[in-house]
């Protein structure tokens, strides 16, 4: 498995390199980064920071680790297609000792005209412990968490936010390079319809970045002027000299079919090929949330390049992140 941490990271058999205690979160549900502070945000990242390293060593998590969750139900409810998210907290909850059920919604009542709020009081009357939700409309899983007695965490809610994206994102940067504070990062592609890049934004900024948005005027999001980001709407100026250039895939299932010109077009202008990565820094990095599209946002050369892209460490890091959340809502009083 690559070793994902800084140099003099060093690793120390199949124990954890380095120690750091259960994050502390002030809210009994996660449902988004803004609002958390610096104090959260790094026990989350230094506790998941443990967790990545026992998965880099192929440790197995044993008692106490594996008993965190033990005794308590995890809850899967994707109303949109996933394959990071939904499997990665499914691995998270088994490694910490939790019973883990995945609700088919293509086969639940939902398909009968049963409402979001029917759904989530009708599973709730089950008792689960702690309810992982994505949903297409920004704001519903927020209004879910309102009505079920389980800590609910947002596992991305239309346009609004995607924290656990973000904070795995921030995991694979810290553990790469070995700090946030002061990276120049270029967040690229479609962003007015992008989760991860609103997570991203509060995430890496509160944590010292300085972040620039590149993309097609029409893919700005609203109110991007209050957001304390640099705006480009030219893919090679805006990843002149960054330290990271992360990649958003075109989210045509929430476009109304104006905002981008051809995808060959598209590609030609944003999407990241060699050539264009040469204007950023000599040792700059490469990211992708997932699900890629080839060749139209980044291209392949470039996405497999093992020297610069983190694309696949991002998914390896996205379990030990969503352990760290896990286990503090289970510890913070989020789960009875
Ligand atoms: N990055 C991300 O959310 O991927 P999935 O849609 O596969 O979960």
């Amino acid at each position: 498995m690559t070793d994902t941490r800084a140099p003099g990271h060093a690793a120390s058999g199949a124990m954890p390199a380095t120690t750091a205690p259960p994050a502390q979160l002030s809210s009994r549900h996660f449902l988004g980064i803004e609002g958390l502070n610096p104090l959260e945000i790094n026990g989350l990242l230094d506790r998941g920071n443990v967790f990545a390293d026992i998965i880099q060593n192929n440790g197995l998590f044993e008692p106490p680790l594996s008993d965190m969750l033990r005794g308590l139900t995890v809850l899967n409810l994707f109303f949109e297609n996933s394959t990071r998210t939904r499997v990665s907290f499914e691995l998270a909850a088994k490694n910490l000792g939790a019973s883990v059920l995945n609700i088919n919604v293509a086969g639940s009542s939902v398909k009968k005209g049963e409402t979001l709020l029917d759904t989530a009081t009708t599973l709730n009357a089950m008792h689960p412990h702690i309810l992982v939700v994505r949903h297409n409309c920004s704001g519903a899983v927020q209004l879910l968490s309102q009505h079920v007695d389980a800590a609910v965490i947002n596992g991305g809610d239309g346009r609004h936010e995607h924290p656990t994206q973000a904070l795995l994102d921030a995991l694979t940067i810290k553990r790469r390079v070995g700090r946030i504070e002061g990276l120049k990062i270029a967040i690229c592609g479609d962003i007015a319809n992008s989760r991860v890049a609103r997570s991203n934004i509060h995430l890496l900024s509160t944590l010292g970045a300085e972040i620039r948005l590149v993309c097609p005027a029409t893919l700005l999001p609203v109110a991007v002027d209050s957001m304390g980001v640099e705006i480009f709407t030219d893919l090679e100026e805006g990843i002149e000299g960054v330290d990271i250039v992360m990649m958003l895939r075109l989210q045509t299932e929430r476009m109304e079919g104006t905002e981008t010109p051809s995808q060959r077009e598209y590609f030609n202008l944003f999407g990241l090929d060699r050539n264009k990565l040469m204007r950023a820094a000599p040792q700059a990095l490469i990211m992708h949330p997932g699900p890629m599209n080839r060749g139209v946002e980044i291209d392949s050369a470039t996405a497999d390049d093992v020297e610069k892209s983190l694309i696949r460490t991002q998914v390896e890091i996205g379990v030990a992140a969503r352990m760290a959340c896990l286990e503090a809502l289970a510890g913070g009083g989020g789960a009875p």
